[in-house]
């Protein structure tokens, strides 16, 4: 969507993946869906340095809402998780430097059973603007495939005739490849900026393969219509939380970067441990996550890497010298052989083609230093299990 808005992959914080529904604040105090979380979670954002290293958005997912509306039709928070109501924490969030996200879904319900848009896209749209929305997510529960084409288009539009930026993220893709439908890219990239293609990722490293390999099946259809303003969205990261190792962990984040995915947190800022909080603001990364040419990475054919279950995943990035990218490639580990399985390599191989040779380096080792590489210099990378190795290839001018 060509809006200004999401040049590079949006980065930010959403509640899903590690706080789902839980809407009993007895029970849970500071767990539950509320004024009270949100407001902590962004003190974090800015305190512990997300806000710095790019996380700008916080994003309130399902289960926000009052199951009904207003006497004038209008969406209103649940009023004794949120009893300030919805501007005033807009307004907290704003003034701590961070923009702000909320959740719908364009049919009848939302997925857990809140007022859902379909009838009030309008009037959605509207209440949006006036609480000082700057993100919604538009999911797609109870809602019939064939009118989501339209029903999107027109939320989009009522958004924009708000006058207000708001990033626009749509999950139709989702839910047409859900029923193996190819999802419209062409239409997608034109109304949204950005949208989930696929199922939800859970606190797992099943589900995180099961994602990756979805792209990776699919990347030659879906890859390309992801560049600035408009990026595929393979979901929320999940590190930080119970189901990734400290290895799969930086595979999300390599992988992510690669994809030129959105950077959405979903962890407990208040007790992430410091090392994962250290891959979450990785500065390299997050650059290469950011990339200003916003190209979309792929996994190389098969025939490269089968052999040894280590998939070699590359992705085209600034600077360009003398007319060739630089690139950041990532060796992705499936092998759970338990040892870190050593495999030679070519950049070459990997389709690196300046005659020049590369400055390569490992980047999540600063300590190695740089090495020049010529295309045919054979190399050794050790790929850990389920994990992975990054380096960065820059072309050499002269
Ligand atoms: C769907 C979405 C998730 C989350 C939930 C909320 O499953 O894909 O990301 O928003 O709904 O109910």
């Amino acid at each position: 969507l060509d809006n200004g808005l999401a040049r590079t992959p949006p980065m930010g914080w959403m509640h899903w993946q590690r706080f789902r529904c839980i809407t009993n604040c007895t029970l849970y105090p500071d767990d539950c869906i509320s004024d009270r979380l949100f407001r902590k979670m962004a003190d974090l954002m800015v305190s512990e340095g997300y806000l710095e290293a790019g996380y700008e958005y916080l994003i309130i997912d399902d289960c926000w809402l009052a199951h009904e509306r207003d006497r004038e039709g209008r969406l209103q928070p649940d009023a004794d998780r949120f009893p300030h109501g919805i501007k005033d924490l807009a307004d907290y969030i704003h003034s701590k430097g961070l923009k702000f996200g909320l959740y719908e879904d364009y049919g009848t319900k939302t997925c857990e059973g809140y007022p859902g848009s379909l009838g009030y896209l309008e009037i959605d749209a509207q209440t949006f603007a006036n609480w000082g929305v700057d993100y919604v997510k538009l999911d797609g529960c109870n809602s019939k495939l064939i009118d989501m084409p339209k029903g999107y288009t027109d939320f989009g539009k009522y958004l924009n005739q708000t006058g207000r930026p708001i990033v626009y993220s749509c999950s139709m893709s989702a839910y047409f490849e859900f029923k193996h439908i190819p999802a419209n890219y062409k239409l997608l990239s034109q109304i949204c900026n950005l949208w989930r293609n696929w199922e939800d990722i859970q606190d797992s490293y099943a589900s995180l393969k099961r994602i990756v390999d979805w792209y990776a099946w699919r990347q030659y259809r879906i890859a390309k219509w992801a560049g600035p303003g408009h990026w595929n969205d393979p979901d929320m990261l999940i590190i930080g939380n119970f189901g990734l190792s400290y290895e799969q962990s930086k595979a999300q984040m390599a992988l992510w970067a690669i994809l030129a995915a959105p950077l959405l947190m979903s962890t407990d800022l208040r007790t992430i441990r410091p090392e994962y909080k250290e891959l979450l603001q990785h500065k390299e990364i997050i650059s290469i996550n950011q990339d200003k040419l916003g190209i979309q990475g792929k996994r190389l054919p098969l025939f490269i890497s089968i052999r040894e279950n280590i998939e070699v995943w590359t992705r085209p990035i600034s600077p360009v010298e003398n007319g060739f990218y630089s690139y950041a490639i990532v060796f992705y580990s499936k092998r759970e052989d338990g040892h870190p399985y050593a495999i030679k390599f070519t950049l070459r191989k990997i389709g690196l083609k300046n005659a020049k040779g590369y400055v390569v380096s490992d980047v999540y080792d600063s300590t190695s230093g740089t090495k020049i590489l010529q295309i045919d210099d054979e190399f050794i990378i050790r790929v850990k299990p389920t994990g992975v190795v990054f380096l960065k290839a820059i072309p050499v001018a002269s």
